[in-house]
């Protein structure tokens, strides 16, 4: 194999794109997939591609610092890309040390056990973070966020990612690991767990359920097809300099409540439904402690330094996610039995 990489969060949704993505493009690279399955990950999202040579599994918690030592030792990458996290708000809000010991915690856990597994070997080695916007704040009506936006988190979840991307930085000034960060708006696409927005409203509007819309539903957020997010992340992985920050966006700013009457308009089409039928379900509920009002990405230096563009529009992803969720009924039926629904009942009552 001409190169072996750790892909930590591999179950989850984005890394399950970037693990297939990695695992069918590149033949040659041995794919370690570490992910300790929580709620959130699930290794149905792999079965087409879990035979393949040159993929494996590897159950473990990036906190535990003996268990990364021995995947390491066992493995010995010449590169990890690192997703695990705690990624949903919501949780974050209700439980924020799991946020503090995945995001923080597994993060130190994972770059002491790439340090003293490459020691001064650096050659070829790539330490790849991958964040979220988040951890920028929240915009006005007007701007964008770019490389050098000053960090100012407002959720337990973005505080936790930007803790974990200050660290990697430290990491590299301090100790010269070869490192590569980036960071992205919010993502869509099939595999992605029905507690975030889209993939939630889907499920309601297919079970005929209230749509829970926090506030007026006039938060804005930039949305990106997962595809395209793991291609930045193939990208970057390759051609990114060491050191530097990579924010990753699809310039797709919508509403909530628009983005949702699109949803419901894509839904009504597509289960034959008389036109208006889902718009009926939109149900305004209590906001979000501490919303962000508005995340929007300035992608400019990854698209004129590395060549990266976005390959689809947002119409045509949402239709493609829908048909997804609509054609794979067992994915979704396993998923939200069990925890889900208890966290469901806990977080939206009887809406
Ligand atoms: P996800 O919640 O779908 O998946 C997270 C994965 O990490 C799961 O497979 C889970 O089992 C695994 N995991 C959690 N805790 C772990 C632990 N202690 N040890 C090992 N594995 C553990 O998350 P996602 O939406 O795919 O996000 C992946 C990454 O991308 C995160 O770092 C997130 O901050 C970042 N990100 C997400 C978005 C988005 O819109 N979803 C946008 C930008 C950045
Ligand atoms: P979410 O998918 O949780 O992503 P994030 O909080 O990381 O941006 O939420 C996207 C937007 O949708 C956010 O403004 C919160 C809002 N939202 C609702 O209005 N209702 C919901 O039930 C959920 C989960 C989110």
């Amino acid at each position: 194999m001409e190169k072996t990489i750790i892909v930590t969060g591999g179950a989850g949704f984005i890394g399950s794109h970037v693990v297939r993505l990695f695992v069918t493009k590149y033949p040659n690279y041995k794919i370690v997939n570490v992910d300790k399955l929580t709620y959130a990950g699930n290794l149905e999202n792999l079965t087409d591609i879990d035979k393949l040579p040159n993929y494996i599994f590897e159950k473990a918690d990036i906190t535990d610092a003996a268990a990364i030592k021995s995947v390491f030792d066992k493995h010995r990458p010449d590169g990890v890309i690192h997703l695990a996290a705690e990624s949903h708000v919501d949780r974050s809000i209700s439980n924020p040390m799991e946020f503090i010991m995945t995001n923080i915690v597994g993060t130190v856990t994972l770059l002491n056990a790439a340090r003293t597994n490459w020691g001064n070997d650096l050659e070829g080695k790539r330490f790849y973070h991958v964040s979220t916007d988040e951890v920028y704040g929240s915009l006005g009506a007007e701007g964008f966020f770019t490389e050098t936006t000053a960090y100012d988190p407002r959720s337990p979840y973005s505080a936790s990612k930007a803790s974990s991307d200050h660290l990697v930085r430290a990491c590299h000034h301090t100790f010269g690991l070869p490192v590569t960060l980036s960071n992205c708006s919010n993502n869509y696409g099939p595999n992605h767990f029905p507690e975030k927005l889209i993939p939630l409203s889907i499920n309601n509007i297919k079970n005929n359920k209230p749509i829970p819309i926090y506030g007026k539903g006039e938060n804005v957020r930039d949305w990106l097809y997962v595809l395209d997010h793991a291609r930045a992340i193939d990208t970057i992985f390759h051609n990114g300099k060491n050191g530097e920050t990579y924010n990753i966006g699809g310039n797709n700013e919508w509403t909530n409540i628009d983005l949702i009457r699109l949803l419901c308009r894509i839904m009504d089409k597509k289960l034959h439904r008389e036109s208006g039928t889902s718009e009926k379900l939109i149900t305004f509920v209590k906001d979000r402690a501490g919303h962000d009002l508005r995340y929007a990405i300035d992608s400019t230096k990854l698209q004129h330094e590395l060549g990266w563009k976005p390959s689809l529009q947002f119409e045509e992803g949402l239709d493609k996610t829908v048909d997804w969720y609509l054609s794979n009924e067992k994915w979704l039926d396993n998923v939200v039995n069990g925890e889900y629904q208890q966290y469901y009942q806990k977080q939206y009552g009887n809406n």
